[in-house]
């Protein structure tokens, strides 16, 4: 698959490459252990993923021993190491990916002025010649070779473009744009691809790539309108964990992508059906708790308490949910039960918990539970039990 020029089709194929084991396990506190790093990687090649960035080989011997173990284990997705545009950490990620069946080296190096000026010290002369060189040192060792031009968003277009040319040149088979510091706003973004689509003559040999951090909770607003700009992979961690505010989140684009089919007419292979398993494994085995209303995969993500939703949700349940909680592999729909709660909703609880009360019981009930609820944030369902078994037994007296 290569991008081109030519307006986004409804076949178009999103590549998702998931970055969890090296951008995720970079932000403080999410180190994994190598058993654990195998067991993610495991997962997210069962479930789809077509790129697994497994970690940056040069870091550590245990992240280059964790990047060669997943590649040699990997039964379907593309193996990446991460190298910066250094020779000896190329040929490090070199040696760790080489044991896959499909591997990859993802070269990069910063373009924009304040990374030039402030951190590499190097002119933009300078920074095209060792884009060259360290392309094509990637390029002599596998047929998969990813560049990316560090703080894109914040490079001129006219440099980009002229860095992006080279990369291509020089044999880079994916050409990522990364917004590493959050910064750009989904219509710049899109413009970013749109015009290095045009600009850039060889465009058309690589495939373009999004990479968005969340320092203004827009990293995933952003991954998909790089789409519409011509990218065609989405760099994205489960949970979106990454340095700072984190990266894009991939449970949401693969959502965004299956639910809003009619306006973002791209596909990915990935079996939404195990985003809920890979957010609790990747919470479990770094410690992060995930946010209760964390979109698809929060606890609350598709639970209701007001009594109106809770009425329409008993009617039908697409009154308030966009997808069904089965699709993100969640067993069902939560009605819990609180202040909000609604008489039609306490009547169904009451059903599932295997009683059938009379009207008057049951307003008695309803009331009773509503000051209950007025003295507790949640009413579990023993409350509920104990309330009810009080009910019945006052009005057996
Ligand atoms: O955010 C970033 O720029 C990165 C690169 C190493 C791709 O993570
Ligand atoms: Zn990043």
């Amino acid at each position: 698959m290569t991008a081109n020029a030519k307006p986004a089709g409804a076949n178009d194929r999103v590549v998702i490459f998931d970055t969890t084991l090296r951008d995720g396990e970079q932000c403080p506190g999410a180190s994994m252990t190598f058993e654990e790093k195998l067991e993610v990687a495991a997962l997210l090649d069962e479930m789809g993923v077509d790129v697994i960035e497994a970690g940056f080989p040069i870091a550590s011997i245990g992240d280059f021993e964790s990047v060669a173990e997943i590649a040699r284990r990997a039964k379907n997705a593309t193996i990446a190491g991460l190298a910066r545009a250094i020779p000896g950490d190329i040929a490090r990620c070199g040696e760790a990916v080489r044991h896959a069946r499909r591997g990859r080296i993802h070269t990069f190096v910063s373009t924009s002025p304040i990374h030039l000026e402030h951190q590499m010290r190097k002119s933009q002369e300078e920074v095209l010649e060792i884009i060259a060189a360290t392309v094509t040192q990637a390029r002599n060792l596998v047929e998969d070779v990813e560049w990316s031009a560090m703080d894109a968003t914040r490079t001129p277009l006219d440099y980009l473009a002229r860095c992006v040319e080279m990369a291509i040149k020089c044999g880079a088979t994916t050409i990522n744009l990364p917004d590493t510091v959050g910064y750009a706003t989904p219509d710049e973004y899109r413009t970013m691809f749109r015009t290095m689509r045009e600009k850039v003559p060889n465009a058309d040999k690589a495939i373009f790539s999004v990479h968005c951090h969340n320092d203004l909770g827009l990293a995933v607003a952003n991954s998909l309108a790089g789409l519409e700009g011509g990218a065609r992979q989405i760099e994205c961690t489960i949970n979106g964990i990454g340095e700072r505010a984190g990266n894009a989140a991939l449970e949401e684009v693969v959502m965004a992508l299956s639910v809003r089919r009619d306006v973002l007419p791209y596909q990915s292979s990935v079996n939404t059906r195990a985003l809920t398993r890979a957010s609790k494994l990747v919470s479990a085995v770094t410690s992060f708790p995930v946010q209760y209303n964390k979109a698809i995969v929060g606890r609350n993500a598709f639970a209701h308490e007001s009594g109106i939703h809770q009425d329409g949700m008993l009617k039908h349940n697409e009154t308030y949910e966009i997808m069904t909680p089965e699709s993100v592999g969640v067993t069902k729909t939560s009605l819990v039960m609180g202040k909000h709660s609604g008489r039609a909703a306490f009547r169904d609880k009451l059903k599932t918990l295997g009683y059938e009360l009379g009207e008057n019981a049951l307003n008695d009930a309803f009331s009773r539970f509503k000051d209950l609820a007025d003295r507790k944030k949640v009413v579990y369902d023993e409350d509920i039990e104990a309330l009810v078994d009080q009910e019945i037994a006052v009005s057996h007296d």
